[in-house]
């Protein structure tokens, strides 16, 4: 890596610059211009809003792109003046703001930029990149920031040279792909030997599957904004009944799941249109993905098992399975 005189958002110091983006078929570094070109195989990569694209711009995460465009700061810390995202990254992954500054973070999936903030301001050089047209809406929150490159790439076709990363962060996101093995095992070729990463992924309850399977054959062919029309006249509906139900002690939790709502009660979110709007955000993010697919222990340790890391633990929280480590 080389130096530059830029200065990040948050610590106001030297930062290293980005690698130049790779052909992700012939991976040789890209001409640049008004769009990236390779010498190689000749293909064409656009630039729109400054950010590179090397997928179309319709493909199965088009829903993604739809949410995040519409609640582009929902779950900002800086937009809900709460540090929701920064204590669930930092609490996870067990990385500390000092580790991270100046370091090369991968982040994959990165949706609206929540997390994204978290590691521009710990003056990490941080890529992040998603399928989805999100990372205009990440860009538009986050594009302040020198220290940020915003890509929109599947984590299938990546333009980044392999081991060329120090930290690897992916967040709700694997369980929304077509391979989920596939999906994991990829992220880590873009990983330094001795690199750290924090991945995490919804946990399978095979005996106690959330409701929302019920609807999801049907909602998830249905078109975005239909979709998202229909969320928001059943949020105001039913959040109130979630809420009160899972206020009550003990059974409280397991009672709200009965409502198809999402409910955010744990979080102590500051007034009811707030609730509302996370629930909307977040009840959609439920019926909408083309792919769901939780994951058991078993199979989560059978592929740690495979990549041979130097360092691995899998910690079970709020539904999710949070895997870290150490390449
Ligand atoms: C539930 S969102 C999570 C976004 C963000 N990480 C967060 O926690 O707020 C899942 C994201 O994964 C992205 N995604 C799904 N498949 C992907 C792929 N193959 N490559 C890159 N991003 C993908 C979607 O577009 C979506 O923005």
């Amino acid at each position: 890596m080389t130096s530059s005189a830029q200065e990040n958002g948050g610590a106001g110091m030297e930062i290293p610059c980005h690698e130049p983006l790779h052909c992700p078929r012939c991976h040789v570094p890209l001409s640049a211009g008004n769009e990236l070109r390779c010498a190689v195989c000749s293909a064409v990569y656009p630039i729109e809003n400054g950010i590179p694209r090397f997928v179309p711009k319709d493909n199965y995460a088009t829903g993604f792109g739809f949410q995040w465009n519409r609640h582009r700061l929902t779950q900002l810390d800086s937009h809900s003046g709460m540090p929701i995202s920064r204590d669930r990254l930092l609490n996870a992954s067990r990385w500390s703001a000092d580790e991270l500054r100046g370091r090369t973070v991968l982040e994959c999936g990165s949706g609206a930029g929540r997390f994204t903030e978290v590691l521009c301001e710990t003056g990490a050089v941080v890529t992040s990149f998603d399928i989805s047209s999100a990372v205009h809406a990440n860009a538009a929150s986050n594009g302040h920031f020198a220290n940020l490159r915003l890509v929109q790439a599947s984590i299938y076709e990546l333009p980044f040279l392999e081991e060329s990363f120090d930290f690897l962060f992916c967040f709700g996101v694997i369980q929304h792909t077509p391979d989920v093995e596939r999906t994991f095992k990829t992220l880590f070729r873009y990983l330094r030997p001795g690199g750290r990463f924090c991945i995490d992924v919804y946990a399978a309850m095979v005996a106690y599957p959330h409701p929302r399977q019920l609807f999801r054959p049907i909602t998830k062919r249905m078109p975005p904004a239909k979709l998202y029309s229909h969320v928001e006249r059943m949020v105001p509906r039913l959040l109130p009944l979630s809420m009160k139900l899972s206020s009550i002690p003990g059974a409280g939790q397991y009672l709200a799941r009965m409502v198809p709502v999402a409910n955010h009660r744990h979080l102590g979110l500051k007034d009811e249109e707030i609730q509302r709007n996370w629930s909307v955000l977040d009840t959609f993010d439920w019926f909408a993905p083309r792919y769901e697919q939780p994951q058991t222990r078993r199979r989560l340790e059978r592929w740690v098992k495979d990549l041979e890391l130097s360092e691995a633990s899998i910690v079970r929280h709020r539904g999710l399975y949070v895997i870290r480590g150490v390449k």
